[in-house]
């Protein structure tokens, strides 16, 4: 392993350090992972080497390297979004938390082989570096694929990462064979290139599409040669290009832009406290395992307040319920009554069956007919034995 270049210290030096040393105490307040090399990663690889050009916050601002908080802001735990088409995020630094729980749940070892799929910044392929890892990391963006090379250059890592420009669908198979593929974007299915390009005992750790978000799936082929997976961890990505991100005949319902209609139909609270972010994700996963009508909505105009949640969607996006964190439904459209006992219905399932968590549930993979470009997508959601 090549560690990251350690430079003379200037005044902007002494702050990164400094600032980076909070945002490790608070990855390690927040309990995402246990590894201290984990954390020993986060605290050496320098986050404003993979974001020179500047980027957005969650908010819409523009963070310029020259702006008198670019460090403090770049040592949250938030997403930095680095490019943007037409609006739409099209690559950026995944949120902190997210990444270092994705490193946990690889478990490398110094010497594992990774591809990652979405180089992004190119800093996450460093965090992995950092603790050992083997990585070759590919990107469909020849611009984000430059910078993310010039970056790794700067830390002194050039030749440590091999970074490819392609589709990732179809894997590296020549730096292969492959103890982990670790995907950094949102997919519908997982590619089977990537199960082949694997050591008999590897696994893919993948945020697949589901009700809404991405939450993250370790899939792995077992002795029988079935694909399968398990849900770890709840996430929300961006979206791959190209076949990754196919839409399949098990795919919940397409996401509406828009406000949805206004609320008629209303169903009050049975959890005072409401459910903490765990506890509700829990519920939103139960109900898209049980039901493809399950999505993500902000709510009618003027939201419910927060970033949205789980929504039970017809095809046309005119009726709808939503299950609220404080266990209220509401519901609108000329089959209102109908969506709302079915979204009672799924949240009460949810409580009888115990609350299962994410990570309880299991699922087989299945490939889509695409001649061209399967990809292996979730069918059939069960609880784990
Ligand atoms: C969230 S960013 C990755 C974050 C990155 N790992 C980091 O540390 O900064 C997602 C990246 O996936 C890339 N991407 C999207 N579709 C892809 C595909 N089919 N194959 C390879 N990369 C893809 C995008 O270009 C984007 O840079």
């Amino acid at each position: 392993m090549r560690r990251p270049e350690v430079r003379p210290a200037g005044p902007a030096v002494s702050q990164a350090v400094e600032l980076r040393r909070r945002y490790v105490e608070e990855l390690r307040r927040e309990g995402v992972t246990h590894r201290e090399d984990v954390l020993r990663a986060f605290d050496a690889v320098p986050r404003e080497e993979f974001v020179r050009d500047g980027f957005t916050t969650g908010d819409g601002r523009l963070v310029a390297p020259t702006d008198a908080d670019f460090l403090d802001l770049v040592y949250r735990d938030a997403p930095l979004v680095t490019k943007l088409v037409d609006g739409v995020p099209v690559s950026s630094s995944s949120q902190p938390s997210l990444m270092a729980a994705m490193i946990e749940a690889l478990d490398l070892r110094p010497g594992s082989r990774v591809l990652e799929i979405g180089v992004g910044t190119g800093y996450n392929a460093a965090l992995m570096s950092a603790v050992g890892a083997r990585v070759t990391s590919v990107d469909i963006q020849p611009d984000v694929v430059d910078r993310a090379v010039a970056a790794l250059a700067r830390i002194g890592l050039a030749g440590a990462v091999d970074v490819r420009l392609g589709d990732g669908y179809l894997g590296v198979p020549d730096a292969g064979p492959y103890d982990r593929v670790v995907v950094t974007v949102g997919l519908t299915g997982v590619s089977p290139h990537w199960l082949a390009q694997l050591v008999p005992d590897g696994c893919v750790l993948a945020p697949v599409a589901h009700a809404g978000s991405h939450p993250v799936l370790r899939v792995w082929r077992s002795r029988t040669g079935a694909v399968e997976g398990r849900a770890v961890l709840r996430a929300g990505f961006m979206s791959a290009a190209g076949p990754l991100a196919a839409r399949h005949p098990w795919s919940h319902v397409a996401p509406r832009g828009g406000p949805l209609a206004p609320t008629t139909l209303r169903h009050p609270p049975v959890w005072r406290p409401p459910l903490d972010v765990f506890g509700y994700h829990d519920l939103w996963f139960a109900v898209g395992a049980w039901d493809r009508r399950a999505g993500f909505g902000a709510g009618p105009a003027g939201g419910w307040g927060g970033p949205g949640g789980c929504v039970l969607l017809d095809g046309a996006g005119t009726s709808w319920a939503g299950i609220l964190a404080d266990g209220s439904v509401q519901a609108a459209g000329p089959s209102a009554g109908g969506y709302a006992a079915d979204a009672l219905a799924l949240r009460d399932r949810w409580v009888d069956e115990g609350r299962p968590r994410i990570d309880e549930w299991c699922v087989p993979l299945v490939a889509t007919v695409d001649p061209e470009t399967p990809i292996l997508v979730p069918s059939g959601w069960q609880r784990r034995r």
